[in-house]
């Protein structure tokens, strides 16, 4: 298969419900993922564009639902189902969606 020109780390990471750390899984990562590749898939963009892997922790469970998205080099945080369709669309157009991006305060809390 080609080497696409954007991989989306999806934290996959599941902790006991009874962790106070929480984790990405918890907070519906798994369905976030199938989102991603489903969406990317519908426009289009799956072959040479993009593709959504899962990933362990990236360790920035305080944000979770975490996406590393390389080469670009940039988490989005906080993602939910809802923010699924926008970040396509930034995959299909080159945009990042600038509100889900992670901030040097957001990094440094992990
Ligand atoms: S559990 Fe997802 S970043 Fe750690």
């Amino acid at each position: 298969m080609a080497l696409r020109q954007r991989y989306l780390f999806v934290c996959s990471n599941r902790r006991a419900d009874d962790d106070a750390k929480g984790s990405c899984a918890a907070r519906g990562s798994e369905e976030i993922r199938a989102a991603l590749k489903e969406q990317i898939a519908a426009r289009g963009l799956a072959r040479l564009d993009a593709r959504a892997c899962k990933s362990s922790c990236l360790d920035q469970c305080s944000s979770g639902v975490c996406v590393l998205v390389e080469p670009d080099h940039f988490f989005y945080g906080r993602v939910t189902l809802a923010d699924v369709p926008e970040i396509v669309d930034g995959l299909a157009s080159g945009q990042r969606v600038e509100r889900l991006i992670l901030t040097p305060d957001d990094l440094a809390r992990g």
